[in-house]
């Protein structure tokens, strides 16, 4: 059994480890690093999974949320996402999106997009983006742009370029704005 808790910082070397080591040294050259560059991920929706008791008690997942604006519609940007290999297939990845999912609904934001394998992302409602209708800071491949609405028809309003957020806007007045 595992379970999740909020990212302190105190998590951070054994996160930077379990990405180094899910990801490579290409982590940082891939287009969605562009959204993360000067921007900072949600300390509310920084997730970390745990296992074991006590001296036992170790780190082995991590997904992070960053605040983005998705063709004009504020919003966020999954990922990444990353489980210990030897752990993968027990449902961590799931339970962690599941969680920062419905954080992130009750917190007021109304769509989210990721880069990754639809196949995986289909299990917690994710789904393409149709080709043309929304651009990343960089090359991506279009099958793997996905998005999720949390609010039923946000993704109608969203066209144009996904960026990160207007300097000195906090994410939650970004959020409330959205809701508007
Ligand atoms: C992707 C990752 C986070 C999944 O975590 P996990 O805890 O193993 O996932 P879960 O146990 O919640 O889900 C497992 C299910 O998803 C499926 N799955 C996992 N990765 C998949 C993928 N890339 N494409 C399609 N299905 C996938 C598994 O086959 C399994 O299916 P089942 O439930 O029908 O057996 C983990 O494999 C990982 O850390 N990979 C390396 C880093 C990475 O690629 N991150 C995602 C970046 S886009």
């Amino acid at each position: 059994m595992f379970d999740i808790e909020i990212e302190r910082p105190e998590h951070g070397p054994a996160i930077e480890a379990l990405l180094d080591l899910s990801f490579g040294p290409g982590r940082y050259a891939k287009t969605a690093q562009r959204l993360r560059e000067g921007n900072e991920a949600i300390p509310e929706l920084c997730y970390v999974a745990f296992m074991g008791e006590g001296e036992e008690r170790k780190l082995i997942g991590s997904l992070r949320f960053w605040p983005v604006v998705i063709g004009g519609v504020p919003g966020l940007m999954l990922g990444p996402l990353a489980v210990v290999p030897m752990l993968r297939g027990q449902g961590v990845g799931i339970n962690l999106m599941r969680r920062g999912l419905a954080d992130a609904k009750a917190m007021g934001y109304q769509l989210v997009i990721l880069v990754g394998d639809e196949p995986y992302y289909v299990k917690v409602g994710f789904g393409p983006v149709p080709a043309g209708r929304l651009t990343m800071p960089g090359p991506v491949d279009p099958a793997r742009l996905l998005y999720r609405e949390l609010d039923i028809g946000a993704f109608g309003h969203a066209h144009g370029a996904i960026t990160k957020p207007m300097p000195g806007k906090p994410s939650e007045e970004i959020a409330a704005v959205g809701a508007a």
